[in-house]
């Protein structure tokens, strides 16, 4: 293999690289050898200091391993918590509002990521929350204007993705933040997708919430999911999704809550401490490499990979600007998912999602052979019809 680039020296560091062309780190980022150490440490300090491992660290750990997050999405210290994924931080954000009959409004579009829907579905199902609900035209973008125009004065909450998870498409999350505080609303931004592949900052941003998870760009895999929350926010919130990690004495055992000043009320009950340490490997690279890096690199990845796409004679779903899409290129075909499939079976980790095609993620530790080689077989399973025994596929995972 020829090194192009210097970051390429960081895949020895990913065990699954030598065995796989592995392109999904939209879905599942690539465990870093260290991981495995990291879990030992923890297996060991459970092992050898039993309960005083707590206050030894494992009781601050959502603060501090939150800590190492917050620098890959430009937060402050102390501003944001770990939890175990962004469904209970989308429910803890909602739980801090009450609605009111002006104000009861939550807009989002319909390319959310699903699971961040139902959370909102299921409480209005009492009708004292509404949802509007934005459209797409093509299944792949959302038309900036008709999002802004859906946000208005009875707006209460705006959770949107910084990326649409099955497209790739970069929103204007700035636009969209300024629109919903222009009319007292909050937003709630999901940096799932954009968080260690597009450089960003909250605080820059400006937005009220920010939510995502380890499993994919972090490569920290499941159970580390992370809540932002702005500063001059905390103070005023009392989330009703609580617990007694969120009381200011939990080891009083206090019969009445009283909030934990500043990030820690936005916690609940014991945390998912070998989540934390398995998570810990992956912010560490991403720290050291730098998101600007990242994404210098991903962006020429995606602009290759696109240009060999279509001179394969695949069409391409996801945005063709650079600008306008993370870190994922789509590629339709009407066979897409039992070319997956067969993709799959060949060694090359990739995924298929209904309307948008293959999703394909070259992420730092990709090398552009690599590109070469899933285009190739791409066409060759294509030009071969070997995917014709998978034609009643679905998504695999
Ligand atoms: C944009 C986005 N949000 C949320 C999730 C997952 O949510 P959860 O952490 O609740 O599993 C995903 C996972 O695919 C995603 O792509």
């Amino acid at each position: 293999m020829t090194l192009t680039d210097d970051l390429l020296k960081w895949r020895l560091e990913f065990p699954i690289l030598g065995n796989t062309v592995y392109l999904i780190s939209h879905s599942l980022g690539a465990m870093p050898r260290e991981t495995f150490s990291r879990l030992t440490d923890y297996a060991e300090t459970w092992a050898t200091r039993g309960v005083r491992a707590w206050a030894e660290g494992w009781w601050d750990m959502p603060v501090t391993v939150g800590n190492e997050v917050a620098r890959i999405i430009g937060a402050g210290p102390g501003n944001v918590v770990m939890h175990q994924n962004v469904s209970i931080c989308q429910s803890l954000i909602l739980s801090c509002f009450e609605p009111t009959p002006k104000r009861n409004k939550i807009v989002y579009s319909e390319l959310n990521f699903p699971s961040v829907m139902y959370v909102y579905e299921a409480h209005a199902r009492d009708g004292r929350l509404r949802i509007e609900t934005v459209k797409s035209d093509d299944g792949i973008t959302i038309p900036l204007e008709r999002f802004l125009e859906a946000i208005d004065e009875e707006t209460l909450l705006v959770p949107f993705s910084h990326v649409l998870f099955k497209s790739g498409f970069l929103q204007n999350a700035k636009a969209i933040t300024e629109r919903a505080h222009e009319v007292g609303a909050r937003v709630i931004l999901d940096t799932y997708q954009s968080a260690g592949t597009v450089p960003f900052s909250v605080k820059e941003l400006n937005v009220d919430f920010a939510t995502g998870g380890s499993v994919k760009w972090l490569c920290g895999g499941p159970g580390a999911g992370y809540l932002y929350v702005r500063p001059d926010l905390q103070q005023q919130l009392q989330p009703k999704t609580t617990g007694w990690m969120a009381h200011e004495a939990p080891f009083a055992f206090d019969t009445e809550l009283r909030y934990a000043p500043g990030i820690a009320r936005f916690l609940h009950g014991s945390p998912a401490i070998p989540a934390l340490y398995a998570a810990q490997s992956g912010y560490r690279i991403i720290n050291e490499i730098g998101v600007d890096r990242i994404r210098e690199k991903s962006v020429r990845q995606t602009t290759r990979l696109i240009e060999m796409a279509y001179e394969a004679g695949f069409r391409v779903t996801s945005p063709k600007d650079a600008a306008d899409r993370g870190g994922t290129v789509t590629v339709g075909h009407e066979g897409a998912a039992a070319i997956t499939r067969e993709l799959i079976r060949r060694e090359f980790i990739v995924d298929f999602r209904p309307g948008a095609g293959v999703r394909i993620s070259p992420h730092f530790y990709t090398s552009d052979e690599e590109l070469e080689l899933v285009v190739r077989e791409m066409k060759d399973i294509r030009d071969t019809r070997a995917y014709a025994v998978h034609e009643t596929a679905g998504a695999a995972f």
